[in-house]
C-alpha cells in the first residue's frame, strides 16, 4: 500500500496514478520458482532504504504547506477555509501527522507481521524460495517506512511547534480487530493475510499526487515519492502472492475470503467521521459546524466513489480468481458499492 488511503477520501486532485502502470503488468505464474519474476530483482539499486537520502526539511521554503490543501478533504470546505491562517495551516500539519503516524503503525503492527510470516515460511502458504527471500526485503522496506514517517513527523514538530493531536488507535486497526473478533478463531489468520493483500494493492490517486504538488515542502513530497516507489514493488508482489494463496485455499476458505474482502476494503478506506468531527471541534468550530463540514465533505456519494475507484484493481485481482462467483460474496461486493 502507499499510505493510509482512507485519509484521502473526498480529495479533489485526482488525475493519474503511476501505479496503474503496474496494474497492467501480468503477475508471475504461481507454479514454482521458474514462473516467478521477482519485482525485487533491482531492490539493492532501487529501494529507498538502500539508496534514498534522509529527507530533511529545508531551512526556508517560503509559504509552502506541509500538506497540499487540495489533498485534505476537509480543507476544501468553506467553514474550514474561513479559519484564521495559522489555524488552517494546523489543519494541514495535523493531516500530515496523522498520515505519518497511521502509516508507521500499519507497517509495524499489521503488514510486517504478515511479511515476516511469509519470509519465515510460518504463514502456511507454500511459495518459491525466491518469494520468501523477497519478503525479507519488503520487511526492511516497511521498517524503513516506519522510521522515515516518525523522522519526518519529529522534524515538522520541531520546526512548527505544533503538537500532534492524540489520535488513539487508528480506525482501520479498530475495525480490523472488530472483524477478527467476530470470526471463528480458525479464520482469523486468513483474514489478517487478506487485509494485508488488500492494503498493499489498493491504488490511491490522491497520494500519487503529493510528489507533484509544488505547494508542498520538498521533504514531504520526497518522502511520499520514496514510499510510493517501494510500494509499487509490494503491489506487484502481493498480486502474485494472492494467486499462490488462492491456489492453496479449500473451497470453504475461498467462500470465507470472498465474503470478507469487501468488508476489509471498507474497513481500510471508510473515513473515521467521529474522529473528524472531534478534530474540527478542536479548531474552534461549533458542534453544528463540525457536523456540517463532515456531512458535506463526506457524502455517501463521495465515499462510495472513492471506495469503488481505490479498490477497483484489488477487486479485479480477487474477481479474476473467482472470489465473487459465490452469490453471497457478490452481494457483499454490491452492498459495499464496489460493483455496479
Ligand atoms: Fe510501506
Ligand atoms: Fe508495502
Amino acid at each position: 500500500m502507499c499510505g493510509i488511503v482512507g485519509l484521502f477520501v473526498g480529495c479533489t486532485a485526482l488525475s493519474y496514478c503511476p501505479k496503474q502502470l503496474l496494474a497492467g503488468t501480468p503477475a508471475a505464474a504461481p507454479d514454482g520458482a521458474a514462473g516467478y519474476r521477482s519485482p525485487f530483482r533491482n531492490w539493492h539499486e532501487r529501494a529507498s532504504v538502500r539508496q534514498a537520502p534522509r529527507r530533511v526539511l529545508a531551512d526556508d521554503e517560503g509559504d509552502r504547506h506541509y500538506f497540499s490543501p487540495d489533498l485534505v478533504a476537509i480543507a476544501q470546505h468553506p467553514l474550514v477555509k474561513e479559519l484564521p491562517p495559522a489555524c488552517f495551516e494546523e489543519v494541514l500539519v495535523q493531516h500530515l501527522y496523522r498520515y505519518l503516524e497511521f502509516t508507521a503503525r500499519l507497517e509495524y503492527l499489521v503488514v510486517n507481521r504478515t511479511v515476516l510470516g511469509i519470509a519465515r515460511g510460518s504463514i502456511g502458504v507454500h511459495l518459491p524460495e525466491e518469494m520468501r527471500f523477497d519478503a525479507y526485503k519488503m520487511y526492511c522496506d516497511e521498517a524503513y517506512h516506519t522510521l522515515f514517517s516518525v523522522d519526518l513527523s519529529r522534524q515538522v514538530r520541531q520546526r512548527t511547534g505544533i503538537v500532534p493531536k492524540e489520535t488513539g488507535e487508528p480506525y482501520f486497526l479498530v475495525r480490523l480487530q472488530q472483524i477478527l473478533a467476530e470470526l471463528p478463531a480458525g479464520d482469523r489468520a486468513l483474514a489478517e493475510v487478506l487485509f494485508v493483500i488488500v492494503s498493499e494493492t489498493l491504488i490511491s490517486a490522491s497520494l500519487a499526487e503529493v510528489p507533484e504538488r509544488a505547494d508542498v515542502v520538498a521533504a514531504v513530497r520526497s518522502t511520499v515519492r520514496d514510499h510510493a516507489s517501494d510500494e509499487g514493488r509490494h503491489h506487484a508482489y502481493f498480486a502474485t502472492f494472492l494467486r499462490h494463496l488462492w491456489g492453496q485455499l479449500s473451497p470453504r476458505e475461498r467462500r470465507t475470503a470472498g465474503l470478507l474482502v469487501p468488508r476489509l476494503v471498507d474497513a481500510f478506506l471508510r473515513p473515521d467521521l467521529p474522529a473528524i468531527r472531534l478534530e474540527l471541534a478542536g479548531y474552534g468550530l461549533s458542534a453544528a459546524d463540525a457536523e456540517q463540514v463532515a456531512a458535506e465533505t463526506y457524502t455517501p456519494g463521495i465515499i462510495g466513489a472513492h471506495l469503488a475507484a481505490t479498490s477497483r484493481q484489488t477487486v479485479h485481482y480477487f474477481q479474476s480468481l473467482g472470489a465473487f462467483d459465490d452469490p453471497a460474496a457478490l452481494d457483499e461486493l454490491r452492498r459495499y458499492g464496489m460493483v455496479a
